[in-house]
């Protein structure tokens, strides 16, 4: 390996920092090569510190210009100086100032981290280390300061200055100059900093706080685009409204603005009072955005704002906390999401990101705990295990504790901990002591990686009418942990009898609410007078992160489909019997198991269909292929787990032809259009009936058919739910010929070629066909004028795509797959390592694999490794995933 060994940061070796800023004074005068930047810092000892200890700020890329000390230039020789770092020996033990200078190219800047510019627009992106590419400073959360800015810029060029905090000062400057000055009065730490300067168009509202503030509320975007931001503008009226009511929180500034930016390595980020937003989290409409872009755009605008009291009036000591801010901000967004739509349908799609995200992650080479030990960049922990897992984590810890005493626990959190650094050590003490609850076993979720397991088993007397439940739990070794503790498990659980009817049974050491907390390795629970054998129902609202094992036989699991009160374990127990079906498939000529499941699923729509149509769009769909891979373990075959699940949804189709026909036409689009939950479901649902009509052998439904109806269903469209929907049907479904697939593609790229955003749709969509044509396909389309490798959300929707959502193309037999994608990887490292490392993680499931294809994967791997300057995102990644 050439790439020298990275540094490794341990959370052992926290130390609090020597000095502390107390206030942070910045002058920028934007430029787009040449931009300058004063910081004038007040610094002081940190009496946590080392005493005497030299004075070393962080550095990135960085080209110093002027450096004084209480106003008096340095000498050469009182600090030493790199792009990385400077360092002054023997800084002084009182308070003093320093006054940096430095000079940054924010067009050169491709890696997107610190100051760059996207569109001709300024803007900046510090988290987690992206401050040190601004100025040299002590970037590091547990150094908060109250932040001035100063902004200067040409006024053709960017007549939108915004800051952090609130505006306090602007005007007219010589030489077609301006600026404008910013207040921050809340402490924070760097990786919130932000500024935007910019010709950008702008929707605004005003917004008055429970204690009757005003706040002006603004979403800035490109100019012609303010139409497309009123949805976000309203997710967030909706969203602080939400914050002050369910967790009492409220803004603590003038202001709130939110820009929007083309090209972003992430979703968006929570920057204090200027939130900044890769577009696609923005931009919305009718024509232009799905009802899951709308969902999406709901949740991320929700999850960066509330992470100003979780984040930001609280913020981590270190990053080894990140879930303390990510974790718990998720299990916020996704609350917020259950309350303003369905809670079981908002549940069943967590859940599904989380087994395919993160159950993945946990059993792969890139396990790690919620809370790392140790990291050598930590842009790679962004994870789906801090993010899901950790919000797992928060939302057992309120199962565990009851509603009341998790809101006493949050309440003393927000109270005990405002303008902190804090750990997770200090948020589960404020749980304790509002509950009175021991903590410690639970705080195992922390530390140890890896997926659960539990098996359970259930036994009847009948004489005695009483049933029990076994339940034993394991945790599998992951990298440097071998052995595992038993952790709390909370088990939502109810018992069913044989035709939905209930069968009573009362339990000892059931929590009141039908929860038993599985804290042994093994364990067992009896319920007594139980009239009749029960169907268990465990795990209801998927209850805790785990995998569980119960040997229940198909007809128990239909009768759960049916009867279950709980709407999470009927969506389970369908998918229970389909993952069955596909890994332990009928003998040829038998189709008993596929026919149980289509007949119970053809009730199921007679009856509730029409009721929650989102919730029967869920039940229709099957579980997708990585589940299945997961599911198989070992020696996996992409090509054999897509014949497997195209074989059982074809046989679905067939049977459920003509009540899908029947709802499709019931479901008939209502006009005018919104992008509202229950819409959004009539139209999820009408997608799915067309893709499983137009997957029927012809035999069945003639082929003629299912194309008139996509066709009919593209070219009547008024929305891009429905008409992707179609164009996604023309392009996967076998029963749709290449005459309509090639007409819909070739209209779709000319109705659309002013339009990046739809563009990357179109892109993934092909990237993404099950097809030996595919990667040629893909390398053709980077040739494409609406392609290019700088931005990111086009790099994730051609080549993203082709690697995370396409498992029989990306694992080709002849690892062509494998070998396009390193090449990306290798080409993308040198412009911008996150984006490189991030697609580089397609490869997490390569130990899994048969044989040749686990080579094929492994060669591809060490073609990486090899190269020499590899950057230390990605060189971290593939020695992990080689490991
Ligand atoms: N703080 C993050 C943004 C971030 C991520 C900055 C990684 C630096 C590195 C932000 O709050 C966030 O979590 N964004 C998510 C979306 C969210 C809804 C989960 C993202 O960008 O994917
Ligand atoms: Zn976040």
């Amino acid at each position: 390996m050439r790439t020298e060994t990275p540094q490794t940061i341990r959370l052992s070796e926290y130390r609090p920092s020597d000095y502390l800023i107390d206030r942070v004074d910045l002058d920028i005068h934007l430029d787009p090569t040449a931009t300058r930047v004063r910081a004038m810092l007040a610094l002081r000892p940190n009496p946590a510190g080392t005493p005497g200890a030299p004075l070393v700020l962080d550095g990135d890329e960085l080209q110093l210009e002027s450096l004084a000390l209480d106003g008096k230039p340095l000498m050469q020789g009182d600090y030493t100086c790199a792009p990385d770092k400077l360092t002054i020996a023997q800084p002084p033990q009182d308070p003093f100032s320093l006054t940096i200078e430095t000079r940054i190219d924010p067009t050169a800047n491709t890696k997107l981290m610190g100051l760059y510019r996207s569109n001709g627009v300024y803007c900046t992106q510090c988290e987690a280390e992206g401050f040190r590419r601004i100025t040299y400073f002590l970037d590091r959360p547990d150094v908060m300061a109250v932040y001035t800015t100063r902004i200067e810029a040409n006024r053709a060029e960017a007549p939108v200055l915004l800051g952090n905090g609130n505006p306090v000062a602007s005007g007219e400057l010589p030489g077609g100059r301006h600026f404008a000055v910013w207040d921050d009065p809340h402490p924070k730490p760097s990786y919130l900093f932000a500024l935007v300067g910019g010709d950008l168009g702008s929707v605004t509202r005003a917004f008055v706080t429970m204690s009757g503030r005003k706040v002006d509320l603004a979403v800035h975007v490109e100019r012609g685009k303010e139409s497309r931001a009123d949805y976000a503008l309203d997710a967030l009226e909706r969203s602080m409204r939400w914050d002050e009511k369910v967790f009492g929180r409220e803004y603590d500034l003038d202001v709130f603005n939110i820009v929007a930016v083309s090209d972003f390595n992430m979703g968006a980020m929570e920057n204090k009072g200027l939130n900044i937003f890769n577009d696609k989290y923005v931009l919305a409409s009718q024509e232009t955005a799905t009802d899951s872009d709308f969902a999406h755009i709901e949740a991320i605008i929700a999850h960066e704002y509330f992470h100003n009291w979780t984040g930001n009036r609280i913020t981590c000591r270190d990053w080894f906390q990140l879930c303390l801010k990510e974790g718990l901000t998720v299990f916020r967004d996704q609350e917020f999401s259950s309350d303003e739509r369905s809670r079981g349908v908002e549940r069943i799609n967590a859940v599904r990101t989380l087994r395919a995200r993160q159950f993945t992650e946990d059993s792969g080479p890139l396990a790690h705990p919620v809370r790392p030990r140790e990291y050598r960049e930590i842009n790679n922990f962004y994870t789906a295990t801090v993010y899901e897992k950790g919000a797992e984590i928060i939302r057992m810890l309120k199962t565990l504790l009851g509603e009341a005493a998790f809101k006493a626990g949050m309440d003393l959190y927000f109270s005990r901990h405002d303008n902190q650094a804090a750990t997770i050590e200090d948020f589960l003490t404020c749980f304790r002591d509002a509950s009175g609850r021991d903590l410690t076993q639970f705080a195992l979720w922390y530390e140890q990686a890896g997926t659960p397991r539990v098996a359970v088993s259930g036994h009847y007397d009948a004489d005695a009418r009483r049933y029990r439940l076994d339940f034993a739990q394991s945790t599998p070794p992951t990298p440097g942990q071998a052995v595992k503790q038993p952790v709390v498990i909370p088990i939502a659980l109810g018992l069913v009898g044989p035709n939905g009817e209930d069968v009573g049974g009362e339990a000892q050491g059931l929590e009141t609410d039908g929860v038993f907390a599985l804290s042994r390795a093994s364990d067992s629970l009896t319920f007594e007078n139980v009239s009749a054998p029960p169907i268990p129902s465990l795990l209801r609202g998927f209850s805790a992160p785990v995998r569980l094992s119960l040997d229940l036989d198909d007809a128990a699991l239909l009768t759960l489909v049916r009867h279950d009160s709980d709407a999470f374990n009927r969506w389970q127990a369908a998918q229970s019997v389909a993952t069955r079906l596909m890994t332990r498939p009928d003998r040829p000529g038998d189709s008993r198991g596929a026919d149980a499941l289509a007949k119970a699923l053809d009730g199921f729509l007679a009856e509730e269909a029409e009721g929650d149509p989102a919730f029967a769009a869920l039940m229709l769909a099957l579980p997708p292929e990585t589940e299945i891979a997961q599911e198989i373990g070992a020696d996996v075959d992409p090509d054999a787990i897509h014949a497997a699940r195209t074989a059982l949804k074809i046989h679905l189709a067939e049977t459920l032809a003509p009540r899908l026909a029947t709802l499709r036409a019931q479901l008939a689009s209502s006009r005018p259009y919104s992008p509202d939950a229950g819409s959004a479901g009539r139209r999820a649902l009408r997608n799915i009936a067309l893709d499983l009509l137009a997957s029927c052998d012809p035999a069945i439904r003639p082929a003629d058919e299912a194309e008139a109806m996509t066709a009919a269903q593209y070219d009547e469209a008024d929305n891009m739910t429905d008409r992707l929907g179609a164009l996604n049907v023309a392009i996967h479904a076998p029963g749709i010929g290449e005459a309509l697939r090639d007409r819909l593609l070739a209209d779709f790229r000319t109705r659309f070629t002013e339009e990046p955003l739809v563009l990357d749709k179109w892109f993934a969509l092909q990237a993404s066909v099950a097809e030996p044509g595919t990667l040629a396909r893909v390398q053709e389309l980077m040739r494409d004028t609406a392609f290019s490798l700088n931005n990111p959300n086009r790099v994730r929707a051609l080549i993203g795509a082709f690697a995370m959502n396409n498992p029989t193309q990306f694992n080709r037999a002849d690892g062509a797959g494998y070998h396009f994608v390193a090449e990306q990887v290798l080409t993308l490292d040198t412009r911008n390592p996150q984006l490189a490392a991030r697609l580089l993680t397609a490869f997490n499931t390569w130990r899994v694999l048969e044989p040749g294809r686990r080579a094929k994967a492994r060669a591809a791997l060490e073609h990486i490794a090899a190269r020499d300057g590899l950057s230390r995102d990605v060189a971290d990644i593939v020695q992990r995933t080689l490991a």
